[in-house]
């Protein structure tokens, strides 16, 4: 069963509380109790010990008087009150009994009788049915050459000892049992103070859902443990919004994106269905259906790539990929292609550079920035690649004399959709994901990719990405 945290805090500070009150109780009950008994032994021996002298002659012989309470107490002084005392014969039996404690007799066992005949004395409680305890010593009385001639019995009442422990016991009872209830209620509504905060936490994050992602946690004291946890968490919620807000744009964008092709598309063949059967006509209005096709197959293609590429590090099997090879198969595939648009292409340094990572990856990031490039450089520009190695770090770079881009636009380039000139690079045909690839691609390696434009004298992009171990 689980018990709320209220609870067993309530249950551990309790129990703490009990178990002092009782370990402090046994500690002062013991000391009390030695107290008393180191006393009353010290009186009873003393009486015991002046005994010999009152009722054995030199001789040996018991010299017991008719009044025998009255002579201990004219002749002797011996208070006989509170006390018992009695003599024995060497044999045990009781020869002289003066009893301040009414029909008491005190018994001589075995082991204490074994000791007076060795010489020593005994001290004994003895526990009496329903009536105080009494504390005895018997002391034996040896006389040289005579051996045991007697043993000197003195009983002395604990009743008042008893009394004192029996009040002392009501009292601690009482008071420990007041005070744990007291403490037990305090501490419970003391741990409902300390742990209300997380009540409200809980409330609030059972009310989060998607559509109140906005909501967070108030907190009072951002010192302490739970104003951290509520911190903690309100700074979780906020995140979650910040990727339901991504993801929401995400998805309207791309449905954007897909929604101008169709519209196209849809126009069309509208067109083609009211046309005339002119063969010509039909070919290029399929032709420029094909187009749209194309665009919209480049545009899911490229939403794909998106959601797969940090996800499948995982699965994929590293490979070492060989920057300069991928940079030369590169330039060879955009040589043409340069050319058609009047683009210089070049490779100003081609350095071995070997990283761990998926190659086709490798091949997107290196297409997606050099197809930039050279889209975004106009005729009679250049594009140059270089590849190299830096401070433990592979380096890529493409650097371009074409558009530039501006300033305000620089920190969005790397955003999904972001296009700098909506209408020219539509003719271009993107749809504004590639640099997002690069950078899924790049940080999935553990790289970065930065850039730095002025605008209308180029712009120069810059990959690095962890050198393969090794190499
Ligand atoms: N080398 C460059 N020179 C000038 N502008 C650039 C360059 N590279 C990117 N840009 C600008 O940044 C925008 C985003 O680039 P990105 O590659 O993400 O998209 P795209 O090229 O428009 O489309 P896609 O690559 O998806 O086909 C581009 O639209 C362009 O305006
Ligand atoms: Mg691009």
């Amino acid at each position: 069963m689980a018990f709320s945290i209220r609870t067993r805090l309530t249950f551990w500070y309790v129990s703490l509380l009990m178990i002092s009150f009782l370990s402090m109780g046994a500690i002062f009950s013991y000391s009390l109790y030695s107290t008393f008994i180191t006393r009353i032994d010290a009186q009873i021996s003393s009486v015991a010990d002046m005994l010999p002298h009152t009722v054995i002659n030199p001789k040996g012989q018991l010299f017991l008087p008719g009044d025998f309470a009255i002579m201990l107490e004219r002749f002797f002084g011996i208070r006989t009150s509170g006390n018992h005392i009695q003599i024995l014969e060497p044999h045990g039996k009781v020869v002289a009994v003066s009893s301040g404690l009414g029909k008491l007799t005190l018994p001589l066992d075995k082991e204490t009788y074994a000791n007076a005949i060795k010489g020593v004395s005994t001290f004994e409680t003895i526990k009496q049915r329903g009536q105080f305890s009494v504390r005895m010593i018997s002391r034996p009385v040896i006389l040289k050459g005579r051996g045991l001639v007697a043993i000197v019995q003195v009983g002395s009442s604990l009743e008042l000892m008893e009394e004192v422990f029996r009040s002392l016991f009501y009292i601690f009872i009482f008071g420990a049992a007041a005070s744990l209830v007291i403490a037990g209620v305090i501490g419970w509504f003391l741990a409902r103070k300390a742990l209300g905060p997380v009540t409200a936490i809980t409330a609030t994050a059972r009310r989060i859902g998607a559509e109140n992602l906005n909501e967070r946690i108030e907190v009072d004291n951002r010192g302490d443990e739970i104003g951290k946890l509520a911190t903690t968490v309100n700074e979780m919620i906020e995140r979650l919004e910040d990727s339901f807000k991504q993801i929401k744009q995400f998805s309207a964008d791309a449905s954007h994106e897909l929604k101008t092709p169709l519209t196209i598309l849809k126009g069309e063949m509208e067109i083609a269905l009211r046309g005339h059967g002119d063969a010509e006509f039909m070919r290029e209005v399929i032709e420029s259906s094909l187009e749209e096709v194309d665009r919209m197959s480049g545009i899911v293609k490229s939403l794909l790539d998106l959601t797969k590429i940090g996800v499948e590090k995982e699965a994929a099997t590293l490979e070492q990929v060989h920057l300069e090879i991928v940079l030369m198969e590169r330039f060879e595939h955009f040589k043409r292609f340069a050319l058609d648009r009047g683009v210089t292409l070049k490779v100003v340094k081609n350095e071995p550079a070997v990283v761990e990572a998926d190659p086709l990856r490798i091949g997107q990031l290196f297409y997606n920035l050099i197809d930039n490039a050279i889209k975004y450089t106009g005729k009679g520009g250049q594009v140059e690649l270089s590849v190299y190695k830096e401070k433990e770090k592979a380096v890529f770079k493409v650097k371009d004399t074409g558009v530039g881009i501006m300033s305000e636009d620089l920190p969005h380039v790397f955003d999904r959709f972001y296009r700098v000139d909506k209408a020219r690079t539509r003719e271009a045909g993107g749809a504004g994901l590639g640099l997002s690839i690069c950078k899924e691609i790049v940080e999935t390696y553990g790289g970065t990719i930065s850039v730095e434009s002025s605008h209308g004298a180029g712009t120069l992009f810059t990959v690095t990405l962890p050198l393969a171990s090794g190499s």
